[in-house]
């Protein structure tokens, strides 16, 4: 919208490949191909990974200076995205001022904003008593909330937030692990989503998937199935790109639910 400032990404907000084969397959097939682009052999030790959910809202880059959130853009097209902190600012589970000790110079925190299943409802039922139009799903309300242009309406709607990485950062001793960052981004009291883990191997990422998808329906917001990503940061760097999306991770689908449908007229 042109009401919104354009803001530069200086580190893209890349997107990530997704594996369509929903079976233990998909992850062992990721898990190959990152071992064959380390170099590394058949006899080298499992490899270490961080797994996550893959959470289904609006990317949203979160950028303190010296600890103050000074500006939210959303992705656009990676490059360039549109500042969107006065809407950003009346979410609640975001934090204004960081939290705790060292606080970097600069830090740019990549998330996930989205609308919980029961937010969601509950908005609804208010809307309809109040015979205002109603949100169509949760991903929707959480997109058309962020991108209003009062932020009085953004504040009424109830968004959540879980980080999943960094963009530019500066004075600050980074983390050597994903799983690193992700924890010294909960001591900053940014919220990071309980449903993570590091673990070894394609088994490791295996039994991740069969977990989460058990869990699945009793989360309270609507994931789109898992991320991979290789936990050394070092490591995952010297992996590099394919078109455009990192190689050291990947999104891994559910199967698609499934309902029967009676056809009554
Ligand atoms: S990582 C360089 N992790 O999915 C890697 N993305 O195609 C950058 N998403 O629009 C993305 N959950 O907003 C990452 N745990 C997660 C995620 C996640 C949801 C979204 C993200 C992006 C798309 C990636």
């Amino acid at each position: 919208l042109p009401e919104f400032a354009a803001v530069r990404h200086a580190v893209p907000m890349l997107s990530i490949k997704t594996e369509t084969d929903t079976g233990p397959s998909g992850a062992i097939h990721f898990d190959i191909r990152v071992r064959r682009a380390l170099g590394l052999g058949e006899d080298a030790p499992a490899l270490e990974y961080a797994a996550e959910l893959k959470f289904d809202g609006l990317a949203i880059s979160l950028r303190y200076e010296a600890g103050i959130l000074a500006r939210a853009a959303t992705r656009g097209d990676g490059e360039t995205g549109e500042d969107v902190t006065q809407n950003v600012r009346t979410i609640h589970r975001i934090p204004l001022r960081l939290r705790g000790a060292a606080i970097p110079e600069l830090l740019e925190v990549r998330g996930e904003v989205f609308m919980s299943r029961p937010d969601f409802e509950h908005y609804n039922a208010r809307q309809r008593e109040r015979n205002k139009p109603a949100l169509v799903n949760p991903r929707n309300g959480a997109a058309g909330s962020i991108r209003q242009l009062d932020p009085k309406i953004s504040a009424e709607r109830p968004l959540s937030f879980y980080a999943y990485g960094l963009g530019e950062v500066s004075g600050w001793p980074l983390p050597d692990s994903h799983g690193g960052v992700l924890d010294a981004l909960e001591k900053f009291g940014i919220p990071v989503c309980e449903h993570r883990t590091v673990t070894l191997g394609a088994d490791g990422l295996v039994a991740f998937h069969a977990r989460i998808l058990a869990l699945r329906d009793a989360l309270p917001f609507d994931i789109d199935g898992v991320v991979y990503k290789v936990n050394d940061l070092a490591q995952a760097a010297s992996l590099g790109f394919v078109s455009r999306a990192p190689r050291f991770a990947i999104a891994h689908k559910f199967p698609a639910e499934e309902m029967i449908t009676e056809v009554l007229g």
